[in-house]
């Protein structure tokens, strides 16, 4: 179908400007007027609507009548003509209805609560907000694709069905073909006939592939769908997210803290760069000074402490906090927010957590209390990167796995990376829709998402 791209008309205008042009899209606003008709349209390409100018000398008054509603599909054949509030306009010849839109359509003129929009997954990604946030996702994706490309990493895709629970947290969601009934004796036997002759489940991390993909190509990234059965109702939780999992060889925790840092901030700045009118209207509508909060975090180095003192930092800050602060227990959310919100004022990365909070596979540190993992916190999330060298001395590894009750046996391939010709090596998972929210200010993981998936919701 010849048309040109909204997106074209303003890049190029002056090539286009005295020609005449077709322009498809769906009907965002219109008003009416005694002798003449506005109507924008957007095609998705570009953030600007393009307004078309009716003359109702020209287009009858029934065909307008029919292509003004809001969500009307149309394709519209006009002078393409410079104008003063726009830049640029069309100035109707012809227009053909693809799809009317019925006065039904939920999206009306007037502005609707996100919560609102929620219920409509399916027709969201027709409102300002969500062009927006679909346009910085799909940059920020690119973004982290190029940073990686530009660094030599392989782009591995890591298995999403998978046997083990990487994280060890029993977040797993099972994958099954047939219905449990009372002729199982045993889950095992119940296992052994289900389609994959053992217990399966989505992976909730591509973490253990990555290292095996590592050991031997150097260095990987996955970038794929990370599934957690996780029963936090929160804005920073979703059942479904994605997750960007780097894996590098011949690197220890320092290395790998560098290059988060780096990463950070050079998807960032491409993403930001990528989407200029987008992230004017979230400076603008969503989160206020959200453009000034990254060129700060651009230009500045971010934090680094012990979790040891994260938890004294925690204890001096005369704060009454819901979960009490003590050596060992895991940071809460409203933790990480004070470190980083209020105590730092940026990007932190908090190191050395207690081995016995986090995963087996992190390297176990001298101290025989911690390991040298890393998370990074930022303000108004919290976590987003959980990070760290991993174990890569065959005994030790088993040793936590075994203090965790984990069955060795079903490990065995992993375990050989350590068995044949072990080397150093780090890495770290980034969550990338809370990097969205990140960049973008959005409150809720919900928003970030085509169509997110929640505890009870589907
Ligand atoms: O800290 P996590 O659990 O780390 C791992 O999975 C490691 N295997 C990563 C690695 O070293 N390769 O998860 C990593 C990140 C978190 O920091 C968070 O940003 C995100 O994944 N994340 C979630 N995002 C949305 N919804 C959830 N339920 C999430 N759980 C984790
Ligand atoms: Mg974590």
């Amino acid at each position: 179908m010849k048309h040109t791209d909204i997106k074209t008309l303003y890049a190029e205008t002056k090539e286009y400007v005295g020609k005449e042009v077709t322009v498809c899209g769906w009907v965002r606003t219109s008003r009416d007027s005694k002798a003449i008709a506005f109507i924008e349209i957007n095609d998705g390409t570009a953030f600007k609507n393009m307004q078309l100018i009716a003359d109702k000398d020209k287009i009858s008054e029934e065909l307008l009548k029919k292509a003004m509603p809001v969500g009307t599909a149309v394709k519209a054949t006009g002078k393409f003509v410079e104008s003063d509030k726009n830049g640029c306009e069309v100035q109707l010849k012809g227009i053909e209805i693809f799809g009317e839109c019925p006065a039904d359509y939920p999206l009306q003129k007037k502005r609707h609560t996100l919560e609102f929009l929620r219920s409509i997954p399916h027709l969201r990604v027709r409102t300002r907000y969500f062009e927006a946030v679909f346009a910085v996702r799909d940059a920020l994706s690119h973004a982290i694709h190029d940073y990686f490309r530009k660094n030599g990493y392989k782009y591995v895709h890591a298995p999403i069905i998978t046997g083990s629970d990487c994280e060890g947290a029993g977040e797993l969601f099972r994958v099954t073909t047939q219905p449990w009934n009372a002729e199982y004796k045993t889950e095992d036997e119940y296992n052994a006939e289900d389609f994959f002759g053992k217990k399966a489940g989505l992976t909730v991390s591509a973490q253990l592939e990555g290292e095996m993909a590592a050991m031997g190509l150097g260095r990987i990234y996955t970038f794929g769908p990370t599934f957690r059965a996780e029963h936090s109702n929160t804005t920073r939780h979703a059942a479904e997210f994605w997750q960007i999992e780097p894996e590098v060889c011949f690197a220890d925790i320092d290395d790998i803290i560098e290059i988060a840092e780096d990463f950070i901030k050079s998807i960032i700045r491409d993403t930001m760069n990528a989407c200029p009118d987008e992230m004017e209207f979230f400076n603008q509508w969503v989160d206020k000074g959200v453009i000034e909060k990254l060129n700060g975090v651009l230009n500045s180095d971010f934090g680094r402490i012990t979790y040891t003192e994260a938890v004294e930092v925690l204890k001096k800050s005369g704060r009454e906090f819901k979960y009490p602060v003590e050596w060992g227990s895991d940071l809460q959310t409203e933790h990480e927010k004070y470190l980083t919100e209020e105590y730092y004022k940026k990007p932190l990365f908090v190191v050395d957590y207690p081995a016995d909070i986090k995963a087996f596979y992190m390297k176990q540190n001298k101290d025989g209390k911690t390991v040298a993992a890393t998370d990074l916190l930022v303000p108004g999330i919290g976590e987003i990167i959980g990070c760290s060298e991993r174990e890569a001395d065959m005994d030790k590894l088993v040793a936590a796995m075994k203090k965790r009750g984990m069955n060795v046996d079903g490990y065995t391939e992993y375990l050989d990376t350590r068995k044949f010709g072990s080397v150093p090596h780090s890495g770290f998972g980034l969550g990338f829709d809370r990097m969205l929210m990140y960049i973008t200010g959005v409150g809720n993981i919900r928003d970030t998402l085509l169509f997110p998936r929640t505890v009870g919701t589907l």
